[in-house]
């Protein structure tokens, strides 16, 4: 969520950010994009180290959805064949050209729009991107759309946000920045990712619990600004399963919009 052009963000080759605006243009889902070999093989190369990652740093939550998904590292999904599979969870990924307004983005959850992008990270970039990618948005978020809890708790943040006013909108981003993107719980007593950006990212998944991290508490982070264009020095953990961390999460986002 960021209001950002997507191409000011970085000084990538012409001819990639050319390849990135004709997928960019495609906004009809059940139109798939062919994928050049090249932008399979980043897939590949991201998802093949990612998914043998998540055996010991994913949570339990995280790992039920995947098998689900029937997601692999040959090839890249494409949204016609995924909300497929998310049908019976009522929601659908809708391609988008870039980063969109942020109450935009969490109403369109409300109304089971998963709003994503379908482009693919540079091949010079493929351990973090500070911008989300297709590598990002499934395998950080539309893989764990197949949990019905992680449905509930997206639900939850689009209801909230169509009803806020402006300081109660930055608080949701904040809690939604700290949780479903970069969110940590814990089971049998080690921390475990659930967060998109971490899942989606080579370097934030191997490196997240070297980080200073800091006890879930709603009214630190109502106080704590992020920056969406930089790697993180501290992150929120809760001490709880992710089942758990999501019920508080939900009754959070509702004492922000009723406060
Ligand atoms: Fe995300």
């Amino acid at each position: 969520m960021s209001e950002k052009p997507i191409d000011s963000l970085y000084s990538f080759k012409e001819s990639y950010l050319k390849r990135r605006n004709e997928i960019a243009v495609l906004l009809d889902e059940s139109i798939d994009v062919n994928y050049l070999k090249e932008e399979e093989d980043v897939w590949t190369q991201v998802t093949s180290t990612l998914i043998p990652l998540y055996e010991k740093k994913a949570c339990f939550e995280y790992l039920t959805a995947l098998k689900k998904s029937k997601i692999s590292s040959v090839k890249i999904p494409q949204f016609s064949f995924i909300n497929k599979n998310l049908e019976k969870n009522y929601f659908k990924l809708i391609p988008v050209s870039g980063l969109i307004e942020s109450r935009n983005f969490l109403i369109g959850l409300r109304d089971s729009k998963i709003y994503c992008t379908r482009f693919i990270r540079h091949k010079d970039s493929l351990d973090y991107t500070s911008e989300p990618d297709i590598i990002h948005e499934i395998m950080g978020h539309a893989i764990f759309f197949n949990s019905p809890l992680y449905c509930i708790l997206n639900r939850a943040f689009g209801e909230a946000a169509s009803k806020a006013d402006e300081d109660q909108m930055k608080t949701l981003e904040r809690i939604y920045w700290y949780t479903i993107e970069f969110g940590i719980c814990t089971e049998n007593n080690q921390k475990k990712a659930f967060g998109a950006g971490l899942l989606s990212s080579i370097q934030e998944l191997c490196n997240f619990e070297n980080l200073e991290l800091i006890p879930y508490d709603l009214e630190t982070i109502a106080r704590d600004g992020f920056d969406t264009m930089n790697p993180h020095t501290k992150l929120y953990y809760f001490d709880k399963n992710f089942e758990e961390s999501a019920k508080i999460i939900v009754e959070d986002i509702m004492k922000i919009i009723s406060g």
